[in-house]
Protein backbone atom coordinates (compact mmCIF):
# COMPACT_ATOMS: atom_id res chain seq x y z
CA UNK A 1 0.00 0.00 0.00
CA UNK A 2 2.97 2.51 0.13
CA UNK A 3 2.87 5.55 -1.75
CA UNK A 4 4.94 6.38 -4.41
CA UNK A 5 5.95 10.04 -5.64
CA UNK A 6 9.29 10.99 -7.51
CA UNK A 7 10.24 7.26 -6.75
CA UNK A 8 10.02 7.74 -2.70
CA UNK A 9 7.84 4.90 -1.50
CA UNK A 10 6.24 5.97 1.65
CA UNK A 11 3.31 5.27 3.43
CA UNK A 12 0.74 7.85 3.83
CA UNK A 13 0.20 7.23 8.03
CA UNK A 14 1.14 4.27 10.13
CA UNK A 15 -2.24 2.74 9.27
CA UNK A 16 -1.39 1.92 6.10
CA UNK A 17 1.56 -0.26 7.08
CA UNK A 18 -0.58 -2.91 8.76
CA UNK A 19 -0.70 -6.60 7.44
CA UNK A 20 1.27 -8.13 5.02
CA UNK A 21 3.16 -9.57 7.76
CA UNK A 22 5.86 -12.16 6.40
CA UNK A 23 5.44 -16.07 7.26
CA UNK A 24 8.84 -17.52 8.95
CA UNK A 25 10.01 -21.24 8.71
CA UNK A 26 10.65 -22.30 12.46
CA UNK A 27 14.13 -24.34 12.67
CA UNK A 28 15.29 -25.40 15.46
CA UNK A 29 12.31 -25.77 17.60
CA UNK A 30 10.71 -28.19 14.81
CA UNK A 31 13.81 -30.26 14.93
CA UNK A 32 13.43 -33.95 14.18
CA UNK A 33 9.79 -32.89 12.61
CA UNK A 34 9.76 -33.43 8.68
CA UNK A 35 6.37 -31.04 7.73
CA UNK A 36 7.53 -27.77 7.45
CA UNK A 37 6.34 -25.00 9.74
CA UNK A 38 5.77 -21.14 9.52
CA UNK A 39 5.18 -19.01 11.57
CA UNK A 40 3.19 -16.25 10.51
CA UNK A 41 4.74 -13.28 12.32
CA UNK A 42 2.05 -10.54 13.20
CA UNK A 43 4.63 -8.43 15.54
CA UNK A 44 5.86 -6.98 12.34
CA UNK A 45 2.62 -4.82 12.66
CA UNK A 46 3.30 -1.43 13.85
CA UNK A 47 1.63 -1.34 16.89
CA UNK A 48 3.10 -5.41 17.70
CA UNK A 49 0.22 -7.52 17.28
CA UNK A 50 -2.51 -9.57 14.73
CA UNK A 51 -4.91 -7.12 16.51
CA UNK A 52 -4.06 -3.90 14.73
CA UNK A 53 -5.70 -5.30 11.46
CA UNK A 54 -9.17 -5.47 13.34
CA UNK A 55 -8.93 -1.88 15.28
CA UNK A 56 -8.55 -0.41 11.46
CA UNK A 57 -11.87 -2.24 10.27
CA UNK A 58 -14.10 -1.59 12.97
CA UNK A 59 -13.73 1.89 13.40
CA UNK A 60 -13.94 2.78 9.42
CA UNK A 61 -17.13 0.96 9.69
CA UNK A 62 -17.87 3.08 12.63
CA UNK A 63 -17.66 6.23 10.94
CA UNK A 64 -19.20 5.53 7.59
CA UNK A 65 -22.30 4.13 9.63
CA UNK A 66 -22.33 7.26 11.46
CA UNK A 67 -21.81 5.66 14.82
CA UNK A 68 -18.83 7.73 15.57
CA UNK A 69 -18.01 11.52 14.43
CA UNK A 70 -15.26 13.95 14.87
CA UNK A 71 -14.33 14.38 18.45
CA UNK A 72 -15.66 11.21 19.11
CA UNK A 73 -14.48 8.45 22.00
CA UNK A 74 -13.38 4.88 21.05
CA UNK A 75 -14.29 2.68 23.92
CA UNK A 76 -13.13 -1.47 24.30
CA UNK A 77 -12.81 -3.88 26.66
CA UNK A 78 -9.14 -5.19 25.66
CA UNK A 79 -6.50 -7.40 27.10
CA UNK A 80 -4.31 -4.82 25.58
CA UNK A 81 -3.51 -5.62 22.20
CA UNK A 82 -6.82 -4.62 20.53
CA UNK A 83 -6.21 -1.32 22.98
CA UNK A 84 -2.92 -0.72 21.11
CA UNK A 85 -4.77 -1.08 17.06
CA UNK A 86 -7.67 1.16 18.07
CA UNK A 87 -5.16 3.73 19.77
CA UNK A 88 -3.21 3.63 16.62
CA UNK A 89 -6.57 4.77 14.73
CA UNK A 90 -7.46 6.98 17.79
CA UNK A 91 -4.33 8.88 16.90
CA UNK A 92 -4.26 8.85 13.60
CA UNK A 93 -7.82 10.20 12.70
CA UNK A 94 -8.29 12.17 16.32
CA UNK A 95 -10.64 10.72 18.38
CA UNK A 96 -10.24 10.11 21.94
CA UNK A 97 -9.50 6.37 23.65
CA UNK A 98 -10.93 4.86 26.84
CA UNK A 99 -9.75 1.06 27.65
CA UNK A 100 -10.49 -1.05 30.51
CA UNK A 101 -8.30 -4.33 30.85
CA UNK A 102 -8.23 -7.19 33.39
CA UNK A 103 -5.67 -6.25 35.96
CA UNK A 104 -3.61 -9.70 35.67
CA UNK A 105 -2.41 -7.95 32.27
CA UNK A 106 0.86 -6.65 32.17
CA UNK A 107 2.58 -3.10 33.05
CA UNK A 108 4.11 -2.71 29.72
CA UNK A 109 0.21 -2.98 28.08
CA UNK A 110 -1.39 -0.50 30.26
CA UNK A 111 1.90 2.09 29.96
CA UNK A 112 1.88 1.30 26.32
CA UNK A 113 -1.63 2.44 25.61
CA UNK A 114 -1.36 5.27 28.21
CA UNK A 115 1.80 6.60 25.42
CA UNK A 116 -0.42 6.48 22.62
CA UNK A 117 -2.75 8.98 24.95
CA UNK A 118 -5.69 6.54 25.80
CA UNK A 119 -7.02 6.59 29.27
CA UNK A 120 -6.60 2.88 30.82
CA UNK A 121 -9.31 1.57 33.03
CA UNK A 122 -7.51 -1.43 35.04
CA UNK A 123 -10.65 -4.06 36.85
CA UNK A 124 -10.71 -6.95 38.80
CA UNK A 125 -10.05 -10.47 36.74
CA UNK A 126 -11.72 -12.82 38.91
CA UNK A 127 -15.07 -11.92 38.46
CA UNK A 128 -17.78 -13.02 36.24
CA UNK A 129 -18.06 -11.48 33.31
CA UNK A 130 -21.59 -10.64 33.86
CA UNK A 131 -20.72 -8.39 36.82
CA UNK A 132 -20.95 -4.80 36.61
CA UNK A 133 -17.17 -5.25 38.14
CA UNK A 134 -15.73 -7.02 35.33
CA UNK A 135 -14.07 -5.00 32.34
CA UNK A 136 -16.96 -5.89 29.61
CA UNK A 137 -19.78 -3.86 32.28
CA UNK A 138 -17.87 -1.15 32.70
CA UNK A 139 -16.60 -0.92 29.09
CA UNK A 140 -20.47 -1.06 28.30
CA UNK A 141 -21.11 1.64 31.10
CA UNK A 142 -18.52 4.21 29.97
CA UNK A 143 -20.37 4.00 26.62
CA UNK A 144 -24.02 4.67 27.96
CA UNK A 145 -22.52 7.65 29.18
CA UNK A 146 -20.20 9.30 27.34
CA UNK A 147 -21.57 10.96 24.01
CA UNK A 148 -20.53 10.71 20.41
CA UNK A 149 -18.60 7.47 21.86
CA UNK A 150 -18.77 3.73 20.13
CA UNK A 151 -18.09 0.27 21.78
CA UNK A 152 -15.53 -1.15 19.12
CA UNK A 153 -17.14 -4.36 20.31
CA UNK A 154 -14.25 -6.88 19.81
CA UNK A 155 -16.07 -9.84 21.15
CA UNK A 156 -19.27 -9.81 19.10
CA UNK A 157 -18.17 -7.30 16.12
CA UNK A 158 -18.54 -9.51 13.17
CA UNK A 159 -15.91 -7.08 11.86
CA UNK A 160 -13.56 -8.80 13.62
CA UNK A 161 -13.12 -12.28 11.91
CA UNK A 162 -14.39 -10.16 8.63
CA UNK A 163 -10.79 -7.95 8.71
CA UNK A 164 -9.01 -11.74 9.28
CA UNK A 165 -11.15 -13.33 5.94
CA UNK A 166 -10.09 -10.30 3.76
CA UNK A 167 -6.16 -9.93 5.35
CA UNK A 168 -4.81 -12.47 7.29
CA UNK A 169 -6.23 -15.42 5.30
CA UNK A 170 -5.44 -13.74 1.51
CA UNK A 171 -1.85 -13.62 2.74
CA UNK A 172 -1.34 -16.72 4.11
CA UNK A 173 -2.87 -18.59 1.08
CA UNK A 174 -0.37 -16.32 -0.81
CA UNK A 175 2.31 -16.74 0.92
CA UNK A 176 2.04 -20.66 0.55
CA UNK A 177 0.91 -20.84 -3.16
CA UNK A 178 -1.76 -22.76 -1.56
CA UNK A 179 0.03 -25.22 -0.17
CA UNK A 180 -1.07 -24.83 3.22
CA UNK A 181 -2.98 -27.93 4.99
CA UNK A 182 -2.99 -26.54 8.59
CA UNK A 183 -3.50 -23.47 10.20
CA UNK A 184 -2.70 -23.39 14.19
CA UNK A 185 -4.17 -20.17 16.16
CA UNK A 186 -5.18 -19.34 19.56
CA UNK A 187 -8.33 -18.48 20.49
CA UNK A 188 -9.06 -15.19 22.29
CA UNK A 189 -12.31 -13.62 20.56
CA UNK A 190 -11.76 -16.28 18.14
CA UNK A 191 -12.14 -13.25 15.44
CA UNK A 192 -8.39 -14.78 13.98
CA UNK A 193 -9.07 -18.32 13.38
CA UNK A 194 -12.64 -17.58 12.30
CA UNK A 195 -11.80 -15.27 9.56
CA UNK A 196 -8.61 -17.19 8.87
CA UNK A 197 -10.83 -20.38 8.77
CA UNK A 198 -13.11 -18.97 6.59
CA UNK A 199 -10.92 -17.79 3.78
CA UNK A 200 -8.91 -21.26 3.48
CA UNK A 201 -11.95 -23.49 3.86
CA UNK A 202 -13.32 -21.30 0.64
CA UNK A 203 -10.18 -22.07 -1.50
CA UNK A 204 -9.19 -25.90 0.06
CA UNK A 205 -11.80 -27.61 2.11
CA UNK A 206 -9.65 -30.04 3.21
CA UNK A 207 -6.92 -27.58 5.07
CA UNK A 208 -8.04 -28.04 8.85
CA UNK A 209 -8.62 -25.42 11.42
CA UNK A 210 -6.52 -25.96 14.46
CA UNK A 211 -7.25 -24.01 17.34
CA UNK A 212 -5.28 -23.49 20.64
CA UNK A 213 -7.05 -23.15 24.00
CA UNK A 214 -5.17 -22.33 27.58
CA UNK A 215 -5.82 -24.51 30.26
CA UNK A 216 -8.47 -22.95 32.38
CA UNK A 217 -10.27 -21.61 29.84
CA UNK A 218 -14.30 -23.03 28.49
CA UNK A 219 -13.43 -22.87 24.90
CA UNK A 220 -12.48 -26.23 24.06
CA UNK A 221 -15.08 -28.14 25.83
CA UNK A 222 -17.64 -25.57 24.56
CA UNK A 223 -16.65 -27.00 21.28
CA UNK A 224 -16.65 -30.60 21.92
CA UNK A 225 -19.86 -30.78 23.99
CA UNK A 226 -21.47 -27.14 23.51
CA UNK A 227 -21.72 -27.34 27.68
CA UNK A 228 -20.09 -24.26 29.11
CA UNK A 229 -17.89 -25.14 31.79
CA UNK A 230 -16.16 -22.91 34.81
CA UNK A 231 -12.99 -21.42 33.73
CA UNK A 232 -9.96 -20.97 36.01
CA UNK A 233 -7.42 -18.89 36.46
CA UNK A 234 -4.26 -19.21 33.84
CA UNK A 235 -1.47 -16.99 32.87
CA UNK A 236 -1.08 -16.42 29.37
CA UNK A 237 -2.42 -13.57 27.91
CA UNK A 238 -4.83 -12.69 24.73
CA UNK A 239 -6.20 -15.90 24.33
CA UNK A 240 -9.11 -18.28 26.56
CA UNK A 241 -12.02 -17.23 27.41
CA UNK A 242 -14.84 -17.46 30.39
CA UNK A 243 -18.14 -17.38 27.82
CA UNK A 244 -18.61 -17.48 24.81
CA UNK A 245 -17.41 -14.65 21.84
CA UNK A 246 -20.03 -14.23 19.26
CA UNK A 247 -17.16 -13.47 17.42
CA UNK A 248 -16.12 -17.34 17.46
CA UNK A 249 -17.19 -19.05 13.99
CA UNK A 250 -16.54 -22.62 15.57
CA UNK A 251 -17.70 -24.25 12.37
CA UNK A 252 -13.98 -23.43 10.95
CA UNK A 253 -12.59 -25.23 13.49
CA UNK A 254 -11.81 -28.73 13.09
CA UNK A 255 -9.92 -29.78 16.19
CA UNK A 256 -9.28 -28.13 19.49
CA UNK A 257 -5.90 -28.43 21.78
CA UNK A 258 -5.40 -27.50 24.95
CA UNK A 259 -2.26 -26.06 26.20
CA UNK A 260 -0.89 -25.37 29.70
CA UNK A 261 0.97 -22.05 30.98
CA UNK A 262 4.13 -23.62 31.66
CA UNK A 263 4.99 -25.12 28.11
CA UNK A 264 3.64 -22.05 26.51
CA UNK A 265 6.10 -19.69 28.26
CA UNK A 266 9.03 -21.88 27.90
CA UNK A 267 8.19 -22.54 23.90
CA UNK A 268 7.58 -18.44 23.65
CA UNK A 269 11.44 -18.45 25.30
CA UNK A 270 12.51 -20.95 23.08
CA UNK A 271 10.76 -18.77 19.90
CA UNK A 272 13.26 -16.08 21.18
CA UNK A 273 16.33 -17.74 21.66
CA UNK A 274 16.67 -20.15 19.07
CA UNK A 275 14.32 -18.36 16.79
CA UNK A 276 15.13 -14.69 17.29
CA UNK A 277 11.54 -14.30 17.31
CA UNK A 278 10.90 -12.14 20.45
CA UNK A 279 6.84 -12.77 20.88
CA UNK A 280 4.03 -13.54 23.66
CA UNK A 281 3.03 -16.44 25.65
CA UNK A 282 -0.07 -17.04 23.51
CA UNK A 283 2.38 -17.55 20.13
CA UNK A 284 4.74 -19.69 22.59
CA UNK A 285 0.82 -21.70 23.04
CA UNK A 286 0.38 -21.74 19.37
CA UNK A 287 3.76 -22.76 18.43
CA UNK A 288 3.98 -25.84 21.05
CA UNK A 289 0.21 -26.65 19.63
CA UNK A 290 1.67 -26.45 15.94
CA UNK A 291 4.59 -29.09 16.95
CA UNK A 292 2.19 -31.49 18.51
CA UNK A 293 0.61 -31.72 14.65
CA UNK A 294 3.51 -31.64 12.61
CA UNK A 295 5.24 -34.20 14.66
CA UNK A 296 2.26 -36.75 12.68
CA UNK A 297 2.44 -35.06 9.22
CA UNK A 298 4.71 -36.03 6.22
CA UNK A 299 7.64 -33.37 4.58
CA UNK A 300 4.92 -32.78 2.10
CA UNK A 301 2.65 -30.89 4.52
CA UNK A 302 2.52 -27.10 4.90
CA UNK A 303 1.67 -25.73 8.77
CA UNK A 304 1.34 -22.50 9.11
CA UNK A 305 1.02 -20.90 12.82
CA UNK A 306 0.22 -17.56 13.79
CA UNK A 307 2.17 -15.71 16.20
CA UNK A 308 0.26 -12.91 17.53
CA UNK A 309 1.70 -10.51 19.93
CA UNK A 310 5.78 -9.15 20.44
CA UNK A 311 7.12 -10.11 23.62
CA UNK A 312 8.42 -7.12 24.36
CA UNK A 313 5.00 -6.82 26.44
CA UNK A 314 6.27 -9.69 28.97
CA UNK A 315 9.59 -8.28 29.81
CA UNK A 316 8.70 -8.04 33.21
CA UNK A 317 6.87 -11.52 33.11
CA UNK A 318 7.88 -15.03 31.63
CA UNK A 319 11.03 -13.58 29.26
CA UNK A 320 12.14 -12.64 33.19
CA UNK A 321 14.28 -15.99 34.82
CA UNK A 322 12.97 -14.45 37.99
CA UNK A 323 9.51 -13.99 37.13
CA UNK A 324 9.74 -18.11 35.70
CA UNK A 325 11.34 -19.04 39.25
CA UNK A 326 9.10 -17.18 41.33
CA UNK A 327 6.14 -18.93 39.42
CA UNK A 328 7.62 -22.59 39.24
CA UNK A 329 7.88 -22.55 35.29
CA UNK A 330 11.62 -23.72 34.64
CA UNK A 331 12.18 -26.86 33.32
CA UNK A 332 14.83 -28.16 35.23
CA UNK A 333 16.83 -29.81 32.30
CA UNK A 334 17.05 -26.34 30.67
CA UNK A 335 18.63 -24.78 33.97
CA UNK A 336 22.72 -24.57 34.60
CA UNK A 337 24.39 -24.14 37.27
CA UNK A 338 24.37 -20.57 37.02
CA UNK A 339 20.30 -20.20 37.12
CA UNK A 340 20.72 -22.11 40.82
CA UNK A 341 23.47 -19.52 41.59
CA UNK A 342 21.19 -16.57 40.88
CA UNK A 343 18.61 -18.04 42.79
CA UNK A 344 20.39 -18.42 46.10
CA UNK A 345 19.13 -16.09 48.80
CA UNK A 346 21.04 -12.88 48.16
CA UNK A 347 21.09 -12.62 52.10
CA UNK A 348 24.57 -14.10 52.07
CA UNK A 349 28.18 -13.38 50.72
CA UNK A 350 28.41 -15.34 47.18
CA UNK A 351 31.17 -17.59 48.93
CA UNK A 352 32.17 -17.64 52.52
CA UNK A 353 35.37 -19.15 52.78
CA UNK A 354 38.70 -20.05 55.37
CA UNK A 355 42.17 -19.68 54.73
CA UNK A 356 43.86 -23.24 55.36
CA UNK A 357 46.08 -21.22 58.23
CA UNK A 358 43.38 -20.04 59.70
CA UNK A 359 41.85 -21.87 63.09
CA UNK A 360 39.12 -24.01 64.24
CA UNK A 361 37.64 -21.43 66.33
CA UNK A 362 37.71 -19.05 63.14
CA UNK A 363 35.82 -21.35 61.13
CA UNK A 364 33.34 -22.11 63.73
CA UNK A 365 32.50 -18.81 64.08
CA UNK A 366 32.40 -18.52 60.62
CA UNK A 367 29.86 -21.01 60.31
CA UNK A 368 27.67 -19.59 63.12
CA UNK A 369 27.73 -16.21 61.63
CA UNK A 370 26.56 -17.22 57.86
CA UNK A 371 24.32 -20.13 59.33
CA UNK A 372 26.16 -22.59 57.31
CA UNK A 373 27.63 -26.09 58.05
CA UNK A 374 30.51 -26.46 55.81
CA UNK A 375 33.08 -24.09 54.09
CA UNK A 376 36.10 -24.78 51.63
CA UNK A 377 39.45 -23.85 52.74
CA UNK A 378 41.17 -22.08 50.41
CA UNK A 379 45.45 -22.43 50.42
CA UNK A 380 48.02 -20.32 48.94
CA UNK A 381 46.92 -21.05 45.62
CA UNK A 382 43.92 -23.19 45.06
CA UNK A 383 41.12 -24.58 47.42
CA UNK A 384 42.86 -27.51 49.41
CA UNK A 385 39.70 -28.94 51.28
CA UNK A 386 36.79 -28.13 53.35
CA UNK A 387 35.58 -28.51 57.45
CA UNK A 388 32.49 -29.55 58.26
CA UNK A 389 30.73 -28.70 61.53
CA UNK A 390 29.91 -31.62 63.11
CA UNK A 391 33.29 -32.84 62.05
CA UNK A 392 34.69 -30.20 64.05
CA UNK A 393 32.54 -30.54 66.99
CA UNK A 394 33.22 -33.99 67.36
CA UNK A 395 36.90 -33.13 67.09
CA UNK A 396 37.06 -30.59 69.84
CA UNK A 397 34.40 -32.48 71.84
CA UNK A 398 36.69 -35.44 71.31
CA UNK A 399 39.98 -32.97 72.45
CA UNK A 400 41.21 -34.24 69.50
CA UNK A 401 42.09 -30.96 68.50
CA UNK A 402 42.28 -27.52 70.27
CA UNK A 403 40.49 -24.27 68.85
CA UNK A 404 43.94 -22.28 68.16
CA UNK A 405 44.81 -25.11 66.02
CA UNK A 406 44.58 -24.34 62.18
CA UNK A 407 42.00 -25.77 60.05
CA UNK A 408 44.53 -27.37 57.74
CA UNK A 409 44.48 -30.45 60.42
CA UNK A 410 40.63 -31.10 60.49
CA UNK A 411 39.86 -30.77 56.45
CA UNK A 412 38.55 -33.18 54.43
CA UNK A 413 39.24 -33.34 50.28
CA UNK A 414 38.12 -30.05 48.84
CA UNK A 415 35.03 -29.47 46.65
CA UNK A 416 34.25 -30.54 43.62
CA UNK A 417 33.80 -28.04 41.25
CA UNK A 418 31.44 -26.68 37.82
CA UNK A 419 31.62 -24.30 35.51
CA UNK A 420 28.82 -21.60 35.66
CA UNK A 421 27.35 -23.19 32.38
CA UNK A 422 27.40 -26.65 33.35
CA UNK A 423 23.48 -28.35 33.84
CA UNK A 424 21.11 -28.83 36.83
CA UNK A 425 21.88 -32.51 36.36
CA UNK A 426 25.57 -32.55 36.97
CA UNK A 427 25.05 -30.35 40.52
CA UNK A 428 22.00 -32.69 41.28
CA UNK A 429 24.40 -35.76 40.93
CA UNK A 430 27.26 -34.59 42.49
CA UNK A 431 25.22 -33.18 45.69
CA UNK A 432 23.59 -36.44 46.06
CA UNK A 433 26.77 -38.35 45.81
CA UNK A 434 27.36 -37.36 49.06
CA UNK A 435 29.50 -34.07 48.19
CA UNK A 436 27.91 -31.47 51.01
CA UNK A 437 28.65 -28.87 48.07
CA UNK A 438 29.92 -27.43 44.75
CA UNK A 439 32.46 -24.61 44.33
CA UNK A 440 31.33 -23.01 41.00
CA UNK A 441 33.63 -21.77 38.72
CA UNK A 442 33.80 -18.55 36.34
CA UNK A 443 36.95 -19.92 34.09
CA UNK A 444 39.49 -20.73 36.81
CA UNK A 445 37.83 -18.30 39.48
CA UNK A 446 35.48 -19.65 41.81
CA UNK A 447 32.62 -17.42 42.14
CA UNK A 448 30.08 -19.46 44.32
CA UNK A 449 29.11 -22.48 45.76
CA UNK A 450 26.13 -24.80 45.82
CA UNK A 451 25.25 -26.71 48.63
CA UNK A 452 23.10 -29.47 49.66
CA UNK A 453 20.72 -27.26 51.07
CA UNK A 454 20.65 -24.72 48.35
CA UNK A 455 19.58 -27.21 45.50
CA UNK A 456 16.96 -29.19 47.88
CA UNK A 457 15.33 -25.26 48.80
CA UNK A 458 15.33 -24.87 44.89
CA UNK A 459 13.95 -28.39 43.92
CA UNK A 460 10.97 -27.56 47.26
CA UNK A 461 10.16 -24.18 46.26
CA UNK A 462 11.15 -23.57 41.96
CA UNK A 463 9.96 -26.84 40.61
CA UNK A 464 7.35 -29.09 40.64
C1 LIG B 1 -1.76 -11.97 22.64
C2 LIG B 1 -2.97 -12.47 21.94
N1 LIG B 1 -2.94 -13.69 21.42
C3 LIG B 1 -4.03 -14.18 20.80
C4 LIG B 1 -5.20 -13.50 20.68
C5 LIG B 1 -6.39 -14.17 20.05
O1 LIG B 1 -6.87 -13.62 18.88
P1 LIG B 1 -8.42 -13.60 18.58
O2 LIG B 1 -9.05 -12.62 19.52
O3 LIG B 1 -8.50 -13.14 17.16
O4 LIG B 1 -8.98 -14.96 18.77
C6 LIG B 1 -5.25 -12.26 21.26
C7 LIG B 1 -6.47 -11.52 21.29
O5 LIG B 1 -6.68 -10.59 22.07
C8 LIG B 1 -4.11 -11.72 21.89
O6 LIG B 1 -4.11 -10.49 22.47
Amino acid sequence: MANSTNDMRYAKNVLETIGNTPLVKLNKVTEGIKATVLAKVETFNPGGSVKDRIGVKMIEDAIRTGKLNPGGTIVENTSGNTGVGLALVAAIMGFKAIFTMPDKMSKEKIRLLKSLGSEVITCPTAVPPDSPESYYSIAKRIVETTPNSVLANQYFNDLNPQAHYETTGPEIWEATAGRVDYFVGGLGTGGTISGVGRFLKEKKPEVKIIGVDPEGSILKEYFYTEKIGEAHPYLVEGIGEDMIPGTCHFQYIDEMITVGDKESFRMARRLSREEGLIVGGSSGSAVHAAIEVAKTLDDDKVVVVLLPDTGERYLSKFHSDEWMRENRMFDAKLLTVADLLKAKSSALPPLVFVKVDDTIHTALDFMKSYNVSQLPVRGERDWVGHVAEGNLMDLVLASKIAGDEPVEKAMGNPFPSLALDAHYADALKLLAEKNPAVLVKDGDAVVGILTKYDLVEFMLTKLD
